[in-house]
């Protein structure tokens, strides 16, 4: 990824803007048709159709003209009824609001095929794409986006390689492939289907994909971090008390116990979203912005992140799953035993707090806290960064100065704020925390940031794997939860306990944090 200057300019304000780095895409993507496994499941609802439709949308423009969008799923089903539904899940859950021209424009690039799970399914697609690419004239480059269960993967793939839908990597086309996380449901199985897929995709064609990296704020981690020469400076045990990384969600289960209560918080989120983050947030400088180069980075946090084995999994894990509570609103909610498709023996967590530790030479002795729930009492996910407090002298002395600390709100509101003391204005020497803010809604309009999916799907037709997870990510990030699943397998050593929803989470959470001469910092 080149980072070039752009050119001498000013914002409509008028302010200059030639300190401007804007780090350019090398090429428009190549038009391509996006095959979409799964296309009436839950993530093609909510995230993948309206995610095409922003990139095709009027203020957007981005997606490369003439592309297609081809859903591919089990279920019988007509193109306008794909069309409709597809425009109501997009007038749902869109940022964007639909505006019908654009919308016209969309459903015109939009195709269905059904027989996913038939024998000759996939000789269907074949035959199905070839007509398409002739119809509109596209080449014969294709994403096949995988958002199907991960036991599907490895089958899915090999029907692909079989069917002739795979090319060699150097042929003048594209073939790639599209994994959704979680990649397997433990390390055995993560191995299997990494496995599965190197025997017929060369890695420059397999993209395993974490919406997390798509986020602004997440990506904003590595500017805030390589752009700015004063966090650097600070950004290790010598300064650093301890890191709390927050995920929750207001959210319950909704309609997708089938997958979850076979997955749990651990796998949902840690494993994937939150590992991801905790690499971006404490790698060491990587050597450029190559994507080989980042990756390398992210891995070696994970070669160094220290084990939780069965001996420490009571004092350093938190499981528990929500009780009946109220939502966001304030509105009464069942609990989690209660959801429609929950299996009576159901021992899933819904929440899961971490000490863990990073044992490298930068981050040695730091304790990064870490919770994801759902059903919690807001949706609210951040950082936050506490500084060591200053010398016991001056200001410090016989009382408490309260530490400096960043956080990094990854959503909603997204932005970053440095909390300082400051002295209060006024003749006597009173000193009061204050509040640096900076909002992305208010420096840069409402509505500026992309969904994470409309950034990925564009680096897939791009061909640019900087935000995507390598392979050793997947099995490093495995070891490290299969320690934590192994500790909880007798179901004695950690018990799974109970918190009402609308809360932060269990009070065994508090002590773990408490233990440790901490608290939760609000989200
Ligand atoms: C998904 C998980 O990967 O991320 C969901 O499977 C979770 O359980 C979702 O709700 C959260 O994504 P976001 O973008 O809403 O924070």
């Amino acid at each position: 990824m080149p980072v070039e200057p752009r050119d001498a300019r000013s914002d409509k304000e008028g302010r200059n803007m030639d300190n401007l780095l804007t780090i350019q895409r090398a090429q428009a993507a190549p038009p391509c048709t996006v095959v979409i496994f799964g296309a009436s499941g839950d993530l093609a609802k909510r995230k993948l159709i309206p995610s095409m439709y922003n990139l095709v949308a009027c203020g957007e423009g981005m997606m490369p003209p003439k592309s297609a969008v081809l859903g591919f799923a089990r279920r019988e089903m007509s193109l306008d009824d794909f069309r409709k539904s597809a425009h109501d899940w997009t007038a749902r859950f869109s940022r964007l609001k639909v505006d019908e021209a654009c919308w016209a424009r969309f459903a015109g690039n939009l195709d269905y095929l059904s027989g996913l799970d038939r024998p000759d399914g996939f000789t269907k697609l074949k035959a199905k794409l070839e007509a398409l690419e002739k119809a509109r004239g596209l080449p014969p480059n294709r994403v096949y986006y995988l958002a199907i269960p991960p036991t599907a993967i490895g089958d899915s793939v090999e029907r692909l390689a079989k069917a002739g839908l795979i090319y060699p990597p150097d042929a003048p086309h594209f073939s790639r492939v599209v994994v959704e996380k979680p990649i397997g449901h433990d390390l055995p199985s993560a191995l299997e289907i990494n496995r599965t897929m190197v025997k017929y995709l060369d890695e420059s064609q397999i993209f395993r994909i974490d919406h997390y990296l798509g986020k602004e704020t997440v990506q904003n981690l590595l500017a805030l971090r390589f752009s700015n020469n004063i966090f650097e400076r600070l950004w290790g045990a010598r300064n650093v008390d301890h890191v709390q990384i927050t995920v929750a969600e207001a959210e319950g289960v909704g309609s997708r116990a089938m997958y979850y209560d076979h997955s749990g918080a651990l796998r949902d989120m840690v494993q994937n979203h939150i590992l991801q983050t905790l690499a971006l947030l404490t790698m060491e400088a990587p050597v450029s912005l190559d994507s080989s180069a980042i990756r390398d980075a992210k891995l070696n946090v994970l070669r160094t992140l220290r084990p939780i084995m069965p001996a420490d999994a009571r004092a350093n894990t938190v499981r528990a799953r929500y009780a009946a509570g109220v939502d966001a609103d304030g509105k009464p909610v069942q609990g989690y035993m209660d959801e429609p498709g929950i299996a009576d023996n159901s021992r899933i967590e819904t929440f899961v707090a971490l000490k863990a530790y990073i044992d490298n030479w930068r981050w040695s002795g730091v304790p990064f806290f870490i919770r994801t729930g759902k059903r919690t009492k807001a949706r609210a996910s951040s950082i936050y960064v506490q500084f060591k407090d200053v010398p016991q002298i001056l200001f410090n002395r016989g009382s408490t100065v309260p530490a400096n600390a960043l956080t990094i709100r990854i959503q909603p509101d997204e932005g970053f704020s440095f909390d300082v003391m400051t002295k209060r204005p006024g003749l006597d020497l009173v000193l009061q925390p204050v509040r640096m803010n900076l909002s992305y809604n208010a420096a840069f309009g409402d509505g500026a940031s992309p969904e994470g999916y409309e950034r990925l799907l564009l680096d897939v037709m791009d061909g640019d794997h900087t935000l995507f997870i390598s392979a050793p990510f997947v099995e490093k990030s495995w070891e490290f939860v299969q320690g934590i699943l192994d500790s909880w397998s007798d179901g004695a050593r950690v018990p799974l306990v109970e918190y009402p929803a609308g809360s932060w989470g269990p009070k065994e959470a508090d002590d773990l944090i408490r233990t440790a001469g901490r608290v939760w910092h609000e989200p």
